[in-house]
């Protein structure tokens, strides 16, 4: 019955939500498409589908004028085909108002043994209509008594629960007066190993002895579990937060201790915090654990902690240097202090995400905040202070002015994964890390949005499992770079002084998108609203194609644009129009634009000035722009020797590979010439520029596998890294900067995934003389030792690495090594890490990273896949269901067949993956691209490779 019941559940949210989009903002011909092709994919699958869900969807869209009467008729054919008996499903709706919350007095009582907590609170209301039940949300909680006081009556409720609402409803014997009132509710819960509400974390103490903490996760719709409420972005309310723990654990909260008192049970003290203030529910914290921590205060006197494990409190000292830092650098940024007195962040050692930005109090991954200078990789360090940066971010954009609805997810997560780059180069300008912003976020919007089956940044959501569902790629990635082209197009001062009054203006409230735009257009007196609907409000981004004539020393370039679709057909009757930027540099002036302008229309011709024949001229300079340029041949040829002689600058030519590896993928530019293109990087010095087109040969490898040219196209990529492989070389240089080592790491790891023999016979020896203890590696070295040895390796190698796994002692070398276990080739080994990554060594937070380290080869990928089949039932209860999403997305869509894709297909129709629907859509899609790519172009790519030697 799951399946039944499971399938048309997520049919009908997936159908709702086309409908939204319907109405708000398509053409009506692209209505009419997306329809048809959301149809047609469920077919087969789900028969029964009620005939008014149908109908409603046509007639929303007859609502709209239609231009193609086949359409209409093949779109109602199929509707009424497929969904004839969907059996009736409850639209979400979200609380009543009638009566809302403006303190809660919440006590909460932990037993770490039993796993349990008692709960009770006291919640000041306003009943604003006369009205005999309240509803609110509440999960996996047992209510024992609820009372409403109001003056000196007081009333018991009788307490019914909707399980799949979420919500218990208290119903009064008569009906509550229009006026203030306390309710009071006792309950119990327990302390889940779920990673979300009130959940239970296992840690190692420095004996050795294994202990649990009780901590919180909230976001999104997990406040429900600790407390019953109103868990609603949009009804904030203050929060006075007791907690009864055992004597001798630290206990911490939001804000700072208000008193400390014993218990009258000797063994337990009472901690009361001040009052919070008025904030949404998802940003309330509690932990109650044993930590240590290292204590800073920032320049404004505000006192920061950084809480670690017991006996490692020195590597809490990087990131409390960073959040020293950064508190002050936002408080300047934004103009407005920061508003709490304390700031705690706290390393988790159970945590699902990266890290969480309660109000104060934030939690991190232990591999987010920790840094060891002797065992942290380069590349973690940065990671670090970008998450850091992040975190700190929201505690005025998101938790000071926070979003209305989840629809507006993307305004908080969006907006910090720009300006966590912003803090960063701050502190740190040597990282050069807005290039890096290139290939980590914009390289990835990119990719995803490109897919048919991506969606807008603004997603109308409802239920919780939809929820989940839109922390992704789109509302982090996409939304930073959206925000990062207008930053570009206001200018930093504008845009600044916009955040001040959004920030100002809405504070201690609730926003939606429009009000951001409305801020920055009036500070900035540009159109921002106009520009930005067309990308928060479309799914996609435009293709920019450019052509050129010369008129003396004029340029005259004639440019245009349409959506990119990474398989490069543009459904027929698309109109997608986007007002984009567009900025130009050439030889003579290769870092700053020589002309910028805003396309509006369909196309336009654009004359640049001085510009001599001959001299290249390159689109989209710094590559800040959210779309794709397809040059001319003549065009695009011009610009490689600049790419040779890197004269052109770093983010350009990190941008110009990375767009013509999407053309060629859409079969829009010839793959063999892409390769050639490549070639031209052999003197590359950049570690993002090689960082990007690292990960666009490894794309194409993963195909390639399957074809008989692998061994020559091994040898290509072998040849192109060897030069900077020489550079790099394999020990650190005095006084190198960071990048150097995460080149070095990069290039290393390369050249022993693609099988260069002395590079396989070096980190032979270095790894044999690690694993004895002689001779650590640094961490830098780690990873590409770790992999390019178990590429190679047998089973002693293998044991060699289970036994340093076992022996590390901070997350992050675990982590290091069962990322790397995947890279055996073995079939017998392979099965190892499968199991390995079930076993209780590995938490249930990076069991999906271990699986997905297997799939980088065609046989571990065969394997793995086949192995989240059968264990799909068992994963599917154990894991965090936006995990079980990276899960689903590695473990397929590396295929390359029209019958893998109907598997997947097929698969998830009979085993539906919880907020995980549109990946499995992106990666069936994907499988599909692939699969094309191997008719149309392998053989192609074959040819030029023989042709080479
Ligand atoms: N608000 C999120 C945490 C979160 C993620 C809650 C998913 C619920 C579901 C937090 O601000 C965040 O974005 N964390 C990122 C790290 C960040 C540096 C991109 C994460 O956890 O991946
Ligand atoms: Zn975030």
């Amino acid at each position: 019955m799951q399946s039944v019941s499971g399938g048309p559940r997520l049919l009908w949210s997936s159908l709702r939500r086309v409908a939204v989009i319907f109405r708000e903002g398509l053409e009506p011909n692209r209505r009419l498409h997306f329809l048809y092709r959301q149809t047609r994919s469920k077919r087969q699958h789900f028969r029964v589908v009620k005939t008014s869900t149908a109908l409603h969807l046509l007639h929303t869209c007859r609502l709209a004028t239609f231009h193609t009467p086949k359409l209409v008729r093949s779109v109602s054919t199929l509707l009424a085909r497929n969904f004839s008996t969907m059996p009736e499903k409850r639209e979400f709706k979200r609380l009543p108002t009638d009566v809302v919350p403006s303190n809660y007095n919440i006590r909460l009582k932990p037993d770490l043994d039993a796993f349990v907590f008692q709960g009770q609170e006291e919640i000041d209301v306003e009943v604003k209509a006369s009205t005999d039940t309240v509803t609110v949300n509440s999960l996996d909680i047992t209510i024992n008594e609820v009372t409403y006081a109001s003056g000196d009556t007081s009333v018991a409720a009788e307490v019914s629960v909707d399980k799949e609402a979420e919500t218990a409803t208290f119903k009064f014997p008569s009906a509550l007066q229009p006026g203030k009132g306390v309710l009071k509710v006792s309950y119990t819960g327990e302390l889940n190993d779920k990673m979300k509400g009130f959940y239970r974390s296992k840690y190692t103490m420095p004996d050795g002895q294994e202990r649990f903490g009780a901590v919180t996760q909230f976001e999104a719709t997990d406040a429900r579990r600790a407390f019953p409420g109103w868990d609603e972005p949009a009804v904030k309310a203050s929060f006075d937060v007791t907690l009864v723990v055992p004597k001798e654990k630290v206990a911490l909260s939001n804000m700072p201790v208000k008193s400390d008192t014993p218990d009258k049970d000797p063994n337990w003290r009472v901690v009361e915090y001040d009052r919070t203030p008025v904030m949404s529910t998802y940003l309330l914290a509690f932990i109650v654990g044993d930590y240590d921590y290292v204590e800073g205060k920032d320049a404004d006197g505000v006192v920061l902690r950084v809480y670690t494990p017991v006996g490692k409190k020195e590597q809490g000292n990087f990131a409390l240097d960073v959040a020293v830092k950064t508190l002050p650098f936002y408080k300047d940024y934004f103009g407005i202090p920061y508003p709490l007195p304390k700031m705690d962040l706290i390393a988790i050692a159970d945590f699902a995400s990266g890290a969480m930005e309660n109000w104060g109090l934030v939690t991190y991954r232990e591999t987010a905040l920790l840094v060891d200078p002797a065992n942290t990789s380069a590349r973690v360090k940065q990671w670090v202070a970008l998450v850091v940066g992040h975190e700190l971010a929201h505690q005025w954009f998101g938790n000071l002015v926070t979003m209305e609805w989840w629809t507006n997810l993307w305004l908080n997560e969006g907006f910090a994964s720009w300006i966590e780059y912003l803090c960063v180069d701050e502190c740190f300008p040597e990282y050069d890390i807005w290039t890096q912003f290139v290939n980590m976020d914009l390289g990835r919007a990119l990719e995803l949005d490109a897919l048919h089956t991506s969606h807008p940044i603004e997603v109308p959501v409802g239920h919780p499992a939809e929820v989940d569902e839109i922390f992704d790629a789109i509302s982090y990635s996409k939304g930073a770079s959206v925000i990062r082209m207008l930053h570009d197009y206001l200018g930093n001062e504008d845009f600044r002084k916009g955040m001040n009054k959004y920030l100002t203006q809405h504070q201690y409230k609730n926003t939606v998108t429009e009000d951001l735009w409305v801020s920055l257009g009036e500070a900035s007196g540009k159109p921002v609203a106009k520009m930005m609907d067309t990308w928060t409000k479309q799914m996609g981004f435009p293709v920019i194609k450019v052509s050129e004539r010369q008129d003396g020393d004029k340029r005259i370039l004639t440019i245009s644009q349409e959506k990119f679709c990474a398989d490069g057909k543009l459904p027929a009757g698309d109109k997608s129009s986007w007002l984009v930027p567009i900025s130009f540099s050439t030889a003579g002036s290769p870092t700053t634009p020589v002309k910028t302008i805003m396309l509006e229309g369909q196309s336009s011709e654009v004359t640049l000035d001085n510009v001599k024949a001959g001299e290249w001229v390159k689109v989209n300079t710094n590559t800040v722009g959210v779309y794709r340029v397809q040059y001319t041949t003549e065009m695009l040829a011009a610009l490689i020797p600049a790419v040779k002689d890197r004269s052109l600058p770093p983010r350009d030519r990190l941008g110009l590979q990375n767009d013509l590896f999407a053309l060629a993928r859409a079969g829009m530019a010839a793959s063999e010439d892409v390769l050639k293109v490549a070639e031209a990087f052999i003197n590359e010095d950049n570690y993002t520029v090689w960082n990007d087109l690292a990960l666009n040969l490894s794309s194409m490898a993963v195909l390639l596998q399957y074809t008989d040219c692998y061994d020559l196209y091994k040898a290509f990529a072998r040849d192109l890294f060897s030069q900077v492989a020489k550079t790099v070389g394999w020990d650190k240089k005095e006084g190198e900067s960071q990048l150097t080592a995460m080149l070095r790491d990069l290039i290393l790891t390369k050249m022993g995934r693609y099988g260069d023999e002395p590079t396989v016979a070096e980190a032979r020896k270095r790894f044999e003389s690690h694993y004895k203890g002689d001779n650590v590696i640094s961490p830098d070295l780690r990873a590409p030792v770790f992999i390019t040895v178990l590429s190679q390796g047998k089973s002693e190698d293998f044991d060699k690495m289970l036994e340093l796994y076992d022996k590390a002692d901070m997350q992050e070398e675990k982590s290091r090594i069962g990322r790397a276990l995947g890279a055996v080739k073995d079939e017998e080994l392979i099965k190892r890490v499968h199991e390995f990554a079930m076993t209780d060594k590995v938490r249930a937070q990076d069991t999906v990273f271990v699986l997905a380290g297997a799939t980088g080869s065609a046989k571990g990928r065969e394997l793995t896949w086949s192995f989240v089949k059968e264990n799909w039932k068992e994963m599917h209860e154990r894991y965090h269901s936006f995990l079980l999403a990276r899960l689903v997305k590695s473990s397929t869509e590396n295929f390359a067949t029209e019958e893998m894709a109907q598997a997947v297909e097929e698969f998830f129709k009979a085993n539906p993956a919880p907020a995980a629907e549109r990946t499995v859509q992106q990666s069936v899609e994907n499988i599909r691209l692939n699969a094309r790519w191997m008719k149309e172009s392998a053989d192609k790519v074959c040819q030029f490779l023989k042709s080479r030697k």
